[in-house]
């Protein structure tokens, strides 16, 4: 049998065609457009999305037989914002995950419900990107368009609906709208109450591996798809990838470096970080992870490479950089605001350290050096907790960059394992479409059977302490900086 995992990223959603073994039989990709309509807003159209995945499915499987695709599900993109009306129309454009407009709303969220009580409530506290402050963002400033909401649901699951005609979520998608209790799976009602919404506009809730229903039979007919196929629950992207990169059971790490940049940690026990710097959210394979994510990763090399010095040669561009972990010149990367672990929408990206003599590869290597200097930020609260990590796999469009995979390994001081396939979130998704269809009894032995690690990039001790000497210079920065971003905030 065939499955297809769908990966609706930021920039792009992401097909793949993958037998029940683990065999990738083909990937395609289709780009749609990311809307900022002022500094630090975020926003996509659902439709867009709608269309790169129904063209992205056509051109798939049209060289396939159709009739073998048992089932389809997704890692989408977290914590954004859909809402339909009566009539099933989407209301306004999806408000994404690195928005950052509602710092309001974050703030009242935080401040005056009290982070204690949210934390009790969900097991985390408020972040400008996560759902529940946009649900208030969009009563008070668009009150008509938030009476007219009948379904709430995060972007994956507006496929999901599209395709099976069923209004359902996962618990690891679910955990990142601060609307649930992610240790009992289970709506908070305080939560509803607090953003004025009722559990009927609510998604049902699955587990990722959940079979929620079939196709539509229209939808098949337009797909050339089975009315048998599958539609699977699916995960938030980073749960997606963690299942496409093995890191699942207890204490497995993984690192992407997408469009946003995370660090995941797998655990088969519920736990929160006391100071709520790290998200505790329910996992894909039915239990849960503690993740610290920034907003913007792959995002600023490409932002470095396509937008400022203009070069689509990335490959070139690197080859240029001679002084890893010698170069003075440091990039903080917040070029959407920050979220862990500084919480702080207003944040903006800032070169510091520069001299007549800075090349354009000293700042190259800055913005690689500096992304990974933010995703060490989030390994020292998890360390701070007593969590020990020595390795870690590594997925996402940065992670195609060997030069980029060795300073992480550095800076993070950890062995980084490559996978054979660096489709993390979209082989996760197929990998549970293929466990719900009882190709594998768990989520668990499916990673066990089809994730192979092919080369591990290890730490060496010389770059490891000039990198240590170089992060103790940049966690300083930004606590130094801080109150500048509120000066220069329009
Ligand atoms: C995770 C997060 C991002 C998005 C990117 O909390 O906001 O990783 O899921 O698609």
């Amino acid at each position: 049998m065939l499955y297809i995992g769908v990966d609706l990223g930021t920039s792009a959603v992401k097909l793949i065609l993958m037998e029940a073994d683990g065999t990738i039989k083909n990937v395609v990709s289709k780009e749609y457009p990311l809307y900022f309509p002022k500094p630090g807003w975020s926003e996509q159209k659902p439709e867009d999305w709608w269309e790169g995945v129904t063209e992205g499915i056509k051109e798939l499987t049209k060289d396939f037989d159709k009739n073998k695709v048992a089932g389809i599900s997704f890692g989408g993109q977290m914590h954004g914002l859909v809402i339909l009306d009566q009539d099933d129309q989407v209301i306004r454009p999806a408000i994404l995950w690195n928005d950052g407009r509602t710092g309001k709303e974050t703030n009242y969220l935080n401040e005056v419900i009290g982070k204690d009580k949210l934390s009790a409530y969900t097991a985390n506290i408020a972040f400008a990107g996560f759902t529940a402050p946009k649900l208030l963002w969009v009563k008070a400033n668009e009150p008509e368009l938030f009476e007219k909401i009948n379904k709430i649901m995060l972007p994956k699951d507006y496929i999901a609906y599209k395709l099976s005609g069923v209004h359902c979520t996962d618990y690891s998608d679910a955990s990142g709208m601060l609307l649930m209790d992610v240790k009992n799976k289970c709506w908070s009602k305080e939560m509803l109450a607090i953003c004025g919404v009722t559990q009927e506009q609510m998604p049902k809730l699955y587990e990722s591996y959940d079979v929620v229903g079939t196709l539509k039979p229209e939808v098949a007919n337009e797909l050339g798809l089975s009315t048998q196929c599958k539609v699977v629950a699916g995960a938030g992207d980073n749960a997606a990838a963690a299942v496409g990169t093995g890191t699942v059971g207890d204490g497995r790490c993984n690192i992407s470096l997408g469009t946003s940049g995370t660090i995941f940690i797998s655990s088969k026990e519920f736990g929160v970080d006391e100071n709520n710097a790290l998200h505790a959210f329910a996992h894909a394979d039915g239990s849960y992870h503690l993740m610290g994510c920034m907003l913007s990763a792959a995002s600023c090399n490409k932002w470095w490479m396509d937008g400022i010095i203009g070069t689509k040669d990335y490959q070139n561009e690197q080859a240029q950089i001679t002084k890893l972990g010698g170069s003075q010149v440091y990039f903080l990367p917040y070029l959407m605001g920050e979220r862990s672990p500084h919480n702080n929408p207003d944040a903006r990206g800032t070169f510091i350290g520069m001299t007549m003599d800075t090349t354009r590869a000293d700042m190259t290597q800055a913005v690689l050096e500096g992304v990974a200097f933010a995703i060490r930020d989030s390994l020292e609260v998890a360390k701070s907790l007593g969590i020990k990590i020595e390795r870690t796999k590594i997925c996402g469009g940065g992670a195609k960059s060997p030069l980029w995979k060795k300073i992480i390994a550095n800076v993070l001081n950890l062995k980084v394992d490559v996978i054979e396939s660096e489709e993390g979130p979209a082989l996760g998704s197929a990998m549970l479409a293929a466990v719900a269809n009882k190709e594998y009894t768990s989520v668990e032995e499916a990673a066990e059977k089809i994730v192979k690690v092919v080369d591990t990039i290890e730490p060496t001790n010389e770059l490891v302490q000039k990198y240590e000497e170089k992060y103790n210079k940049f966690k300083q920065i930004y606590p130094t900086v801080k109150g500048l971003f509120d000066i220069i905030k329009e």
